[in-house]
């Protein structure tokens, strides 16, 4: 008996070493992390400092409500706001707000600003544009690589579940894009002050392993699992789909299997660790290759006995039935949501009920404010079922903030990928892809090195550009690849970033020593108008944070490469006569490529030395 269950005891202890450690992250991070805090940024201060000289006028008591943005070409402000929604949600007219708050601004003003006026119902601003400046660079020279960083939600620990392939199979596109914005994300809220615990949900439970075990029990070939592990388990898979046709009693030989890996049978255990670790070893070399990282890899499994023990909960507390007909275990219809199962006919549990069980599992265990599920839209239903069932029961704390974080499907020539069609792109071949296309821009660009420099720029470029494809577009829509874009050196590429930053540091070692001086100093608009659009940066992370949205940190890095690239063609860094106007253009052009450097970091995007 003891036996029985090895398999899972030795997983269990894996498991639990891995929670042990999490526990220990949060806890060491509560003690000794430090936080940038949110109001030392200057666009953050000039918002509150407006906010003070505005609060009470018209009887507007809001906070909060003032987004610094850049004037719009056709004004002559640095900065406005808008009072559209707020006008709006006061029963007010905004040219007639805008025009009273920019009376109460030119009262006020404060060392920052010039001038306020009024253009229909926005507000602009004309700063002291020395002042702002040197404010600028002074402040991202202080915090370095952590400028960005803020501290909104110090503290507070959020789970985010991404990733999640199912094993014995390839890592497919979907699985791609939820790994991609999950990672992304993950790095966004730790950049807010969160605690992050990114978790690895994968499916490695269901009724397909009794399918697998079977095939692999009847058909396995050890020596080619061995070689190619992944292969050949999705190989013996098909294959059983292909003699179902055939002999449908094995069909029943499948769920028998099943039920006995449920119950922990040893002999079947061990083959279903065996699926297991060879899978997560598979995995991991290909997360590797994307450099991302989890803290816990734990999977469906974990959660059987959890769930077994819940729904029996569940049924004693009548939120849930017998079915009388089946012996199924059903939710019936609620809220407006379709009823579904938590127990199979035959006893089984179900990704449903494992999830209820996960679910509790990590607000016992980790007290978060918030989870997050980074999973195709295709899952939508699922998790509003998941949700308000967990809500009804009293599973869900108040205060805690559960997320399906969704995305579109990834579509070639217009259709969705399918294994069918022979249009299922695997991800290692779509990495491998990527590469080589990337070697080819290197070769063309002539870049020299050793022929490892070489490749491991190009690998640099290749999974940048796939990272970056997917980021920079809306998550809940769809995706297609489209090379020419994804690699274009002009823009709206990773790699039109990167080689943004390895042309700063050209110049940069061109330059030499960036000495210091007392006040930074500009000369024309454009390089103002750099300073301003790189302190936009620690706003951007905290709106892509907030609204769980990379795209929006994209977009804005190539508009602060783009208008360096402006100033660079402007101004000659290198032929600047005076001394602190130099050393003000190489911070700034520093500060630059600082930010983008990290903005891509937050997308998992790597920056080559050289290119
Ligand atoms: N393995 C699942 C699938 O491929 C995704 C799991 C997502 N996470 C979760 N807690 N349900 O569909």
């Amino acid at each position: 008996m003891e036996k029985q269950t090895d398999a899972f005891q030795h997983y269990g202890r894996e498991v639990a070493a891995s929670i042990d450690a999490v526990k220990k992250k949060i806890h060491d991070e509560k003690k000794n992390r430090s936080y940038i805090p949110f109001g030392q940024y200057p666009i953050e201060k000039l918002e509150v400092e407006l906010e003070a000289m505005i609060k009470g006028k018209l009887g507007i008591e809001d906070s909060d409500f003032v987004e610094l943005g850049h004037a719009p070409a056709h004004i002559s402000g640095d900065l406005c706001f808008e009072v559209f929604d707020m006008a709006k949600r006061h029963g007010k007219n905004p040219a007639a707000v805008a025009l009273s708050f920019s009376s109460c601004i030119n009262e006020g003003k404060g060392n920052m600003i010039h001038e306020a006026s009024a253009f229909g119902g926005f507000v602009n601003l004309v700063l002291h544009k020395d002042t702002f400046y040197h404010q600028a660079l002074a402040c991202s020279e202080a915090l370095g690589d952590r400028f960005g960083e803020n501290d909104r939600h110090a503290g507070a620990v959020v789970v985010i579940d991404y990733s999640a392939p199912n094993i014995a199979k390839p890592i497919g596109v979907g699985h791609l894009r939820s790994t991609i914005i999950g990672a992304a994300l993950a790095n966004l809220y730790e950049n807010s002050g969160y605690s992050t615990i990114r978790d690895n949900h994968i499916g490695d439970w269901g009724t397909q392993f009794g399918a697998l075990i079977y095939a692999y029990k009847t058909w396995g070939d050890e020596a080619a699992i061995e070689r190619e592990p992944i292969r050949e388990l999705k190989n013996l898979y098909v294959r059983f789909h292909e003699e179902v046709a055939d002999h449908p009693e094995i069909q029943d030989k499948a769920r028998n299997y099943f039920l006995q890996l449920e119950e922990k049978n040893a002999e079947l255990a061990n083959i279903w660790k065996r699926f297991r670790d060879l899978s997560l070893r598979d995995f991991g070399s290909t997360y590797q290759r994307l450099g991302v990282t989890f803290d816990l890899t734990i999977g469906e499994s974990y959660f059987i006995d959890d769930a077994h023990r819940i729904v029996n909960e569940c049924l004693a507390r009548a939120l849930c039935r017998i079915d009388h007909e089946t012996g199924a275990v059903v939710v019936d219809e609620a809220e407006g949501l379709p009823s579904f199962l938590l127990r199979k006919k035959d006893g089984a549990s179900l990704y449903m009920s494992r999830d209820i069980a996960c679910l509790r599992f990590r607000i016992e265990t980790f007290n978060p404010a918030a989870i997050l599920y980074v999973v195709g839209n295709e899952q939508e239903l699922n998790f509003r079922q998941l949700f308000s069932f967990c809500r009804r029961a009293g599973f869900l704390p108040a205060g805690l903030a559960v997320e399906h974080i969704g995305f579109g499907m990834v579509l070639t020539d217009g259709k969705k990928m399918s294994t069918r069609r022979g249009t299922l792109i695997e991800l290692e071949d779509l990495l491998g892809q990527s590469i080589e296309k990337s070697k080819e821009i290197v070769a063309r660009k002539g870049t020299d090195g050793s022929s490892d420099e070489l490749d491991a720029i190009a690998h640099a470029i290749g999974v940048g550009a796939i990272l970056y494809n997917d980021l920079k577009q809306s998550r809940v829509k769809n995706i297609s690849f489209d090379w020419k874009r994804m690699l274009d050196l002009e823009g709206g590429s990773a790699v039109y970033l990167q080689y943004t930053v390895v042309r700063i540091h050209s110049i940069l070692r061109k330059l030499g020593e960036v000495g210091t001086v007392d006040t930074y100093r500009f000369e024309g608009q454009t390089e103002f108008a750099l300073a301003r659009k790189l302190m936009m940066f620690p706003s951007i992370l905290l709106k892509a944070q907030e609204a769980n949205a990379p795209h929006h940190l994209c977009t804005y890095l190539e508009e602060l490469a783009s208008a360096f690239n402006t100033f660079y063609n402007e101004v000659s860094i290198v032929q600047t006569e005076q001394h602190e106007l130099k050393t003000s253009r190489a911070v700034l052009s520093r500060a630059v490529a600082r930010v983008i450097r990290r903005g891509l970091a937050l997308l998992n995007i790597t920056v080559p030395n050289r290119m």
